[in-house]
């Protein structure tokens, strides 16, 4: 059997890739200590409850299944919760990570693939963006991503452990057979906020801004789904322990969507009305944030099943309206 860790793996994107993983022949052993990760997401595989700080814990994981890779997805991810909280980032984050490459270190398991985030970029100099731009976070959240990948290259060089680095843009959708989705508890991401709208679990949408420099006014976003998002963790990791090369790459699908065509593929799709209200920008918002995922799509031969905005909707209205 071909044993991975996934770090995270409770969570929106990680259990996602559990399923793929478990679709192609592994064993994904989860690995959350459900601070924010549902236990009912844990269904493939193995599933040890504990935190990545913890030395003993993590030993005795990797010595009772002696994985291939460790996916990392593990680590908090809200934008605003980290510009008030700094420390909790860096150390849930950060600290967390650095465990984790110890005990691979000491468990002679050399290839990671990392989750990694358009948020290291910071604000667009051009767009679409490729791995070229500038990596400038302007939060908490995306240093602390970056100071993970800058980690990453320095235990490449002195211990020879391989990653990918997968920088996405924004994750959504759910799984095609409703088995999994997005729940995050505070939900601030538009998709399952629009959503809710529509399902009359909140009054309204609101708009953050209606005077970007785009073609409509709101902002512009790369919505990727989360199952093409799985897909490329696991092309890269079967390109690292093919090639043994480390890489970090952008994943998107290279096309710009506004909030409100959301706002419109959430009202064609679900068949509801919602209410969308105008609201003051909200503050570290980019107006457009697109991907160059070209690299990806060569280097991995990774491709979007999911390119129309209204497919992806489609998957996350069939997770919500069966589980809200
Ligand atoms: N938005 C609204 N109303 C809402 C919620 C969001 O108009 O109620 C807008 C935002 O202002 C933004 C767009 O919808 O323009 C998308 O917002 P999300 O919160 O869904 O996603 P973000 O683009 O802010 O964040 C995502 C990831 C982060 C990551 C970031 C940059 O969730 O983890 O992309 O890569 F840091």
């Amino acid at each position: 059997m071909k044993y991975c860790i996934v770090t995270g793996g409770a969570g929106y994107v990680g259990a996602h890739c559990c399923k793929e993983l478990a679709a192609v022949g592994y064993f994904p052993v989860v690995v959350d200590n459900l601070s924010r990760g549902h236990k009912q997401f844990a269904k493939w595989g193995a599933f040890r409850e504990g935190d990545l700080r913890d030395h003993a814990f993590l030993d005795a994981v990797f010595k009772e299944f002696l994985p291939e890779a460790v996916f990392h997805f593990a680590g908090y991810t809200y934008v605003g919760e980290s510009v008030e909280k700094p420390l909790l980032y860096y150390n849930n984050n950060v600290v967390a990570t650095i465990s984790l490459l110890d005990a691979m270190r000491e468990n002679a398991c050399n290839n990671i693939i990392f989750s990694s985030t358009a948020a290291t970029y910071g604000n667009p100099q051009y767009t679409p963006i490729d791995e070229k731009h500038p990596q400038e976070p302007i939060n908490p959240y995306g240093q602390s991503k970056l100071f993970i990948e800058k980690i990453l290259e320095d235990y490449d060089r002195a211990y020879g452990i391989k990653y990918s680095a997968l920088r996405y843009f924004n994750a959504s959708g759910a799984d095609e057979d409703g088995e999994i989705g997005e729940e995050h508890d505070p939900e601030t991401h538009l998709i399952p906020l629009v959503i809710q709208a529509a399902l009359g679990k909140r009054k309204n949408v609101k708009i953050f801004g209606e005077d970007y420099p785009t073609p409509d006014g709101t902002a512009v976003r790369d919505y990727v789904h989360v199952t093409d998002l799985a897909t490329a963790h696991i092309k890269a990791f079967e390109r690292l322990a093919h090639t043994g090369e480390s890489i970090s790459l952008n994943l998107g699908t290279g096309k710009g969507t506004s909030v409100l065509e959301i706002i419109e593929s959430v009202r064609r799709v679900s068949g509801r009305p919602l209410e969308a209200v105008m609201a003051e920008r909200r503050a570290g918002d980019p107006p457009v944030l697109v991907a160059d995922s070209s690299a990806a799509g060569k280097i991995l031969d990774w491709k979007c099943r999911y390119n129309d905005v209204d497919a992806i909707v489609k998957t996350a209205w069939n997770w919500h309206s069966k589980n809200l």
